[in-house]
């Protein structure tokens, strides 16, 4: 990795970000202020167009569908943008589906050319955990360590954050992702894609009613001495149970439901209780797509309020727990304005695994 200063931006800056990894493709205009204890964000225009429903039928994301949307989506959205002016284009270069990546990044590359601005390669948790840290536009007075837990289709993973932008991974899935498991047993319960709303919909309906599940499920890797979790043995569980449950009344289905978030909220509790106990963080934070998950967060939430107290809890805002090109400005502005010049544009290639911790 590169550090050297950027003499030109000096305290105000303004990025078009662009992100194209998953089913979301996504075109943000947003500027920020440096101040002795952070940064103000403003974002001066955000276009997000989702394929969610085009990948429905697949039961997840279609690759190769992803990549041709991105490409007729990408300059729908730019018409909005062409005429703005900016001190750098920033362009989501990883972890994710990589043909998807490459048409974020080589329309990034044609922007940035033409626009004779740098572009800055970002990586999407780190955009992830960055604009879930942001609280009314201000990413200021964030004391560290940072304990952030990110939860998404593709990932899931705690990371501790000593020294700003320097990521160690403590914890993270063997196998599946949280948003995967709840997407996958939306499905064997026939419930559309992406999944995780359904289930959570369907699970909340069940706290109301306090209907008991037709099956209990296991907490898996609960009692492990770690950090690390493991969902596919939650999902085969899930699987086996409603085969042998056979048919199930709607009333069934939501307390399974419920019972799966249950089972899924228990680890990722007892697992942060074990994170901020070993790492002595003094900021919490959780991100991605299911950091929208109601029950997840109030768990958290009441984690902390309980045992936690000397712990500052941040929660996104429900509009960027999805993919979006918001969270990829603001991590690339943060960077960029502390002195992290990331601009490279000979090496610049889509990285399926990336790690944040790279
Ligand atoms: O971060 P994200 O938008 O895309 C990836 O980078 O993967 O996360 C998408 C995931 C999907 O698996 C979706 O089902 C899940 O987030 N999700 C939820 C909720 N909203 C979205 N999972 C549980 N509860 C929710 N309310
Ligand atoms: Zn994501």
């Amino acid at each position: 990795m590169r550090f050297f200063m950027v003499e030109q931006f000096c305290n105000t800056m303004r990025i078009l970000a662009i992100e194209t990894s998953c089913d979301e493709t996504g075109i943000a205009l947003v500027e920020a202020q440096k101040t002795d204890e952070g940064f103000i964000f403003r974002v001066l225009k955000n276009m997000l167009l989702s394929q969610a429903k085009l990948h429905e039928e697949y039961g997840g994301v279609y690759p190769t569908l992803a990549k041709r949307e991105h490409q007729k989506n990408l300059p729908i959205l730019f018409r909005e943008f062409a005429d703005e002016k900016v001190d750098a284009v920033a362009v989501t270069h990883g972890p994710g589906l990589e043909p998807a990546l490459w048409t974020g990044i080589e329309f990034a590359k044609r922007v940035s050319e033409q626009w004779g601005v740098p572009l800055l390669p970002t990586n999407h948790m780190e955009g992830h955990l960055i604009s879930s840290l942001v609280k009314d536009g201000e990413l200021q007075n964030i004391e560290l360590p940072v304990l952030a837990l990110l939860i998404s289709g593709g990932h899931t993973e705690f990371v501790l954050m000593r020294d700003w932008f320097k990521y160690e991974v403590i914890g993270e899935t063997l196998d599946d992702a949280v948003g995967e498991a709840f997407d996958k047993v939306a499905r064997m319960l026939g419930l559309p894609y992406p999944g995780g709303p359904e289930i959570s919909k369907q699970a909340s309906t069940a706290r109301e009613k306090n209907t008991e599940s037709p099956a209990k499920l296991p907490r898996p890797m609960i009692t492990a001495d770690t950090c690390d979790v493991s969902f596919s043995g939650l999902k085969t569980a899930a699987l086996y149970a409603l085969k042998n449950l056979g048919e199930i009344t709607d009333e069934q289905r939501a307390a399974f439901a419920r019972e799966f978030e249950d089972a899924v909220t228990d680890v990722l509790v007892t697992k942060t209780k074990r994170a901020l106990k070993e790492t002595g963080a003094k900021t919490f934070v959780i991100g991605g797509g299911v950091a929208a998950n109601k029950h997840i967060r109030e768990s958290l939430q009441k984690l902390l309020a309980e045992e936690f107290t000397y712990v500052e809890m941040r929660l996104p805002e429900l509009s960027i727990t999805g993919d979006n090109a918001i969270m990829i400005a603001e991590a690339a502005l943060a960077r960029a304005l502390s002195g992290l010049d990331d601009s490279n544009m000979s090496d610049l290639r889509a990285v399926g695994n990336l790690s944040i911790a790279s």
